[in-house]
C-alpha cells in the first residue's frame, strides 16, 4: 500500500507521471476512475486549499468524500489517538487526507490505517501535494526544473511547505537560493539532509543584489556538486566573498518563492522582527523581469498588490492547479493499489532500541513525544557527525540528535558514546545488539553496567587552563578592530562555560559588557542563542559584521566547527569569524585551524582527553585528563580472565 507522507516517497520518475497525468486531467475525470471510492479528509488544523482541492478532485474523479467539518468536534476532543481514528477512518474509505500540527503525526496515522494515507501538511516538517503543485506551476512556466534557480523567502524554519520544496529542487537539479527573515533560517537538519543526500552544499553570499528589493537578510545560495569550502574558512576572506558575491550577482532568478510568516507554530513573544516582503521595487527591476512570485497562500501582508496584477505574480494559477495535480495523484495513488506493488524500501539504517526503554526525540512537536502511544521510538541511525559523533534522526519528523550512551543487549555493559567505538557499535547494530541510552539512569533502570576505562591522567589543571583562557582572550583582543562589535560564542555545552569564562575575563580588561551566546548544534528550535536567562525578551544575537570568536573545549575531526559554522553562516554575515579551543588534539577531517589554543595535545583514538569543568562536574576542580578506552572486548576477556 503506497501513501504519501514525504515527498521523498516518490521518484523524480513518478512526479513526472503524475505530471502528465495532471496535463490531461479533463480526460482523467470523463473517464470516472474513482467511481465507488471514498476520500475522507480529516483536517486538525485549519485549511482552505488544500482541503477544498483534494474534495473537488475527488468529485473530479467521479468519487465521493465524507469528512469530520471540525475535528475539535471528533473523538479526538474525547481523547482518541490517532491510532485509533486511523484505524476506524480506514474501515469507512479507501484514502485519508490528513492534515495535523504535530510533526510526525500523520505518519503515525498511516502506520495504523489499511487504507493510503496522504500527508496535507504536518506540523512544520512537510506538505508534499503542495510541492507537487509548486512543482507543475515551474514546470508550466519555465519547461523544466533542473537547472532553475528559485529564491526561498520568508519563514523558512516553520514553513512545511518550503521542507519539502527545497527537497525536490535538489532532487530535480534546481538552485535553491535561500531569502530567510530573521531567525527563521531552514533548520540545520534540513541543510544536513540537503548535503548527505543531495551533495548540495551552502555558500553564505553578501548578496547585496537579492537583499535590496527583498529584505535586509543575507542570502544562502544551495547548490549541487560546487564545494565551495566556504564553511570550512574561519577567517573570511576579501577574495572570497568577492568570487561568491561575483558567482551570485550572474544568476538568472527564475522564481520567488514567498511564505508567510507562520505564526501559530511560534513561541509567543517571537513573532516580532521585520519580515520580508515582495512589491513595485522588485517589479521594476530589470533582471527579475522573467522571475515570476510565488506563494503557498494564505499570504498575509508579504506581496504587494501590485504584484497581484502583474504577469509574474502566479500565485492564483499556482493554487488553481491544486485540482489537476490532486486528481493526478489520486489516480496515480490508485492505480498503485490496483497493481498491488510494495515498493516499501527496507531501511538498511533503521534502529529501534532492543530494550523496553530507548531514546527519545529531543523535538517538543514530534508526534513520538506528544501522542507516544501511537507510535514507535524508531529512527535512522546516521554515523560521521560533527566530532564522529553518533545521530539518531527520528523516523517521524527527521529531527537529529547525537547518541550519549550506548549498551551490548548480551552483556548488559553501557558506555558513553566515543568516536573509538564506531566499528564496535556498528557490529552491535548488525547483530540487533545495540541499545542506546538517553542517560545513564536510564541504562542503569534496564540493568546495565558501566564498561571501565583505562586510568586518567591530568594533562592541564585548573590554574593552567585559567592562564590558557586569560592568554586566549589578550590575543582576541589584541586581533580585534572593534571590541563593540565582538562576539563570544561558545558550542554547547563545555563551549559555551568556556565563552562565559573568556567574556568574564574581557570585561575586566575592557570594563564593558561583552556580548557572549551559544550554538547548539543538535538543537531542534534556536541554534544560536543568548546563554543567561536574562535576556529572554531581547531580540535574538545579530552576527551582521560581527567580530565572533568560537569557543569550544576540544577540537579533533573539526567537523564540530564546520557544523557550527555553516549555522553562523545561515544566521547572517560576520565580518570575521575566529576559533579558540582550550584543546587541540591534532588530526583533521576537515580543514578548520583554530586560531587560539591553550594547548596542542596530540591524541590517538583510542584515547579520550575530557575537559572537566567546575560548572558541570559536582565537586570536581578544573581540568583536563586524558585516559585510554578500553574496548568493551577486551573489558569482557578482562572479566572472564
Ligand atoms: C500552507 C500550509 O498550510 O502549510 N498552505 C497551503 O497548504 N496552501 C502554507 C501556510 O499555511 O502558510
Amino acid at each position: 500500500m503506497r501513501n504519501l507522507l514525504s515527498i521523498a516517497d516518490l521518484t523524480n520518475d513518478e512526479i513526472e507521471h503524475i505530471f502528465e497525468l495532471a496535463d490531461s486531467a479533463p480526460k482523467l475525470g470523463a473517464d470516472n476512475p474513482a467511481t465507488g471510492q471514498i476520500m475522507a479528509t480529516l483536517f486538525y488544523e485549519p485549511s482552505t486549499r488544500t482541503r477544498l482541492s483534494f474534495e473537488s478532485a475527488m468529485h473530479r474523479l467521479g468519487g465521493a468524500v465524507i469528512t469530520c467539518p471540525d475535528m475539535k468536534a471528533s473523538s479526538a476532543a474525547k481523547g482518541e489517538s490517532l491510532a485509533d481514528t486511523a484505524k476506524v477512518v480506514s474501515s469507512y474509505a479507501d484514502v485519508l487526507v490528513v492534515r495535523h500540527y504535530w510533526d510526525g503525526a500523520v505518519q503515525a496515522m498511516a502506520e495504523h490505517a489499511d487504507v493510503p494515507v496522504i500527508n496535507a501538511g504536518d506540523g512544520s516538517r512537510e506538505h508534499p501535494t503542495q510541492t507537487l503543485c509548486d512543482l507543475y506551476t515551474l514546470r508550466k512556466e519555465k519547461g523544466e526544473i533542473r537547472g532553475l534557480t528559485v529564491v526561498v523567502c520568508g519563514d523558512l524554519k516553520n514553513g512545511r511547505t518550503i521542507h519539502s520544496l527545497v527537497f525536490a529542487l535538489a532532487r530535480f537539479g534546481a538552485n535553491v537560493v535561500t531569502l530567510a527573515a530573521n531567525g527563521m533560517e531552514l533548520p540545520q537538519y534540513v541543510l544536513e539532509r540537503l548535503e548527505r543526500e543531495y551533495g548540495y552544499s551552502l555558500a553564505p553570499v553578501a548578496s547585496d543584489d537579492l537583499t535590496g528589493v527583498v529584505t535586509e537578510t543575507d542570502a544562502l545560495y544551495l547548490t549541487p556538486k560546487q564545494p565551495h569550502q566556504l564553511a570550512l574558512f574561519t577567517q573570511l576572506d576579501a577574495a572570497m566573498q568577492t568570487r561568491l558575491s561575483t558567482m551570485v550577482s550572474g544568476l538568472r532568478y527564475d522564481a520567488f518563492y514567498m511564505t508567510r510568516k507562520q505564526k501559530e507554530r511560534m513561541k509567543e513573544g517571537t513573532t516580532g522582527g521585520s519580515y520580508p516582503t515582495i512589491g513595485p521595487k522588485f517589479l521594476k527591476e530589470e533582471r527579475f523581469k522573467d522571475t515570476v512570485v510565488m506563494h503557498p497562500l494564505p499570504r498575509v501582508d508579504e506581496l504587494s498588490p501590485e504584484v497581484d496584477k502583474d504577469r509574474r505574480g502566479i500565485y492564483f494559477k499556482q493554487a488553481a492547479y491544486g485540482v489537476p495535480v490532486r486528481m493526478a495523484l489520486l489516480k496515480f495513488l490508485f492505480e498503485q493499489r490496483d497493481a498491488k506493488k510494495t515498493t516499501a524500501k527496507k531501511n538498511a539504517n533503521s534502529y529501534e532500541s532492543p530494550e523496553r526503554l530507548g531514546p527519545q526525540c529531543t523535538n517538543g512537536n514530534c508526534v513520538t513525544v506528544t501522542e507516544p502511544r501511537s507510535t514507535r521510538r524508531r529512527f535512522d541511525l546516521l554515523s560521521g557527525g560533527p566530532s564522529g559523533a553518533l545521530l539518531l534522526a527520528c523516523s517521524y519528523c527527521n529531527h537529529r540528535f547525537r547518541v550519549q550512551f550506548v549498551g551490548n543487549v548480551r552483556s548488559k555493559h553501557y558506555c558513553g558514546y566515543d568516536i573509538a567505538l564506531a566499528d564496535t557499535v556498528k557490529d552491535w547494530f548488525k547483530k540487533k545488539e545495540l541499545a542506546i541510552f538517553d542517560s545513564i539512569k536510564e541504562a542503569e533502570e534496564l540493568g546495565y553496567e558501566p564498561y571501565k576505562s583505562g586510568p586518567q591522567r591530568i594533562i592541564m589543571d585548573e590554574s593552567e587552563i585559567q592562564n590558557a583562557l586569560r592568554e586566549m582572550s589578550q590575543e582576541i583582543l589584541r586581533d580585534c578592530q572593534d571590541p563593540d562589535r565582538l562576539l563570544i560564542l561558545g558550542i554547547r555545552t563545555k563551549g559555551s562555560y568556556l565563552a562565559q569564562r573568556v567574556a568574564a575575563e574581557l570585561e575586566v580588561d575592557q570594563k564593558r559588557r561583552i556580548e557572549v551566546g551559544e550554538i547548539d548544534i543538535y538543537g531542534s528550535a534556536d541554534e544560536i542563542r543568548r546563554i543567561s536567562s536574562a535576556y529572554e525578551d531581547s531580540p535574538p544575537i545579530s552576527l551582521k559584521d560581527r567580530e565572533i570568536t568560537l569557543v569550544d573545549d576540544v577540537i579533533y575531526t573539526g567537523r564540530t566547527v564546520k557544523s557550527a559554522l555553516s549555522i553562523i553562516f545561515k544566521a547572517g554575515r560576520p565580518q570575521s569569524v575566529r576559533l579558540a579551543v582550550l584543546i587541540d588534539r591534532g588530526h583533521r577531517e576537515v580543514p578548520v585551524k583554530p586560531t587560539y589554543v591553550g594547548k596542542h595535545i596530540p591524541s590517538s583514538e583510542r584515547e579520550r582527553v575530557r575537559v572537566k569543568l567546575r560548572e558541570a562536574e559536582r565537586d570536581e576542580k578544573d581540568k583536563v585528563v586524558i585516559y585510554s578506552l578500553i574496548s568493551p572486548a577486551e573489558a569482557r576477556a578482562e572479566r572472564v580472565g
